[in-house]
């Protein structure tokens, strides 16, 4: 496509990144939370959005199926982010990337007795890069949601899981015990279009950069 394509995830990215559109000057034609639509135009006929999974955002980037993308840092760790600019942190979809264990659970014993821990993820990158950096011994487990159940019925020790307002840990009876690393979601360029569609793309990264550094 000659214009330009965005790829967004439902749900907070969008709900965040919408002031951001309207920034640079793009309204979506219609709500992708109400549309069953994965091709949303906008008042730009030359914008349009793609509606994507948050971990398929840097797939569609990547592959130049989309020339932007919001991801967070965690979908990006995960990914890997070959063939991606990343020229800013958005500053939205803020949370932390915790280590969490059920109340009870006496983490700070068990590793420095250096037992070997079960940890259940959606991350498992992040997750063995934590663990290998401290020498702990882990057995990964992939889990792709609700981690916070996997402690509380046997299938795991402890759980590496994003963390906001804390609610849903506590709803569970788990506590943090380790941080791993500050979350926020990125803006993300298709390294090819950055080159081949500049005229277009660059106004649209100010904008945001401009509204990002506004809020600041
Ligand atoms: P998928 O649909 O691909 O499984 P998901 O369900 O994790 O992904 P969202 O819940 O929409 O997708 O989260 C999108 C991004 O928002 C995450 O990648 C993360 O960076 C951030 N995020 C996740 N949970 C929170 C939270 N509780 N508070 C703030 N930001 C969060
Ligand atoms: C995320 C994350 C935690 C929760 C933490 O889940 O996986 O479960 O938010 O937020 P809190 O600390 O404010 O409770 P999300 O709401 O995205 O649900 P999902 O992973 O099932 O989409």
């Amino acid at each position: 496509m000659s214009g330009i394509t965005i790829a967004l995830s439902k749900g907070r990215i969008f709900d965040e990144t919408a002031p951001l559109l309207a920034a640079a000057g793009i309204a979506p034609l219609e709500n992708p939370e109400t549309s069953r639509k994965l091709i949303i135009g906008t008042n730009r006929p030359d914008v349009r959005l793609i509606i994507v999974r948050a971990s398929d955002t840097p797939t569609y980037v990547q592959y130049g199926a989309a020339d932007l993308g919001i991801a967070g840092k965690d979908v990006l760790l995960e990914h890997g982010g070959e063939g991606l600019y990343q020229p800013i942190d958005l500053q939205i979809a803020k949370c932390r990337m915790m280590v969490a264990v059920p109340e009870g659970f006496d983490y700070e014993s068990a590793v420095r007795k250096g037992a070997r821990l079960r940890v259940a993820t959606k991350y498992l990158r992040i997750a063995r890069e934590h663990f290998a950096a401290k020498g702990v011994h882990v057995d990964l487990i992939k889990l792709y949601g609700s981690m916070e159940l996997a402690p509380l019925v046997g299938l795991a020790d402890v759980i590496v899981d994003l963390v906001s307002t804390g609610n849903t840990l506590r709803a569970n009876n788990l506590r943090a015990v380790e941080e791993i690393m500050p979350i926020s979601a990125r803006l993300i360029v298709n390294q090819a279009a950055l080159k081949l569609k500049h005229a277009l793309l660059q106004p649209v990264i100010e904008a945001f950069e401009s509204a990002v550094s506004s809020h600041a």
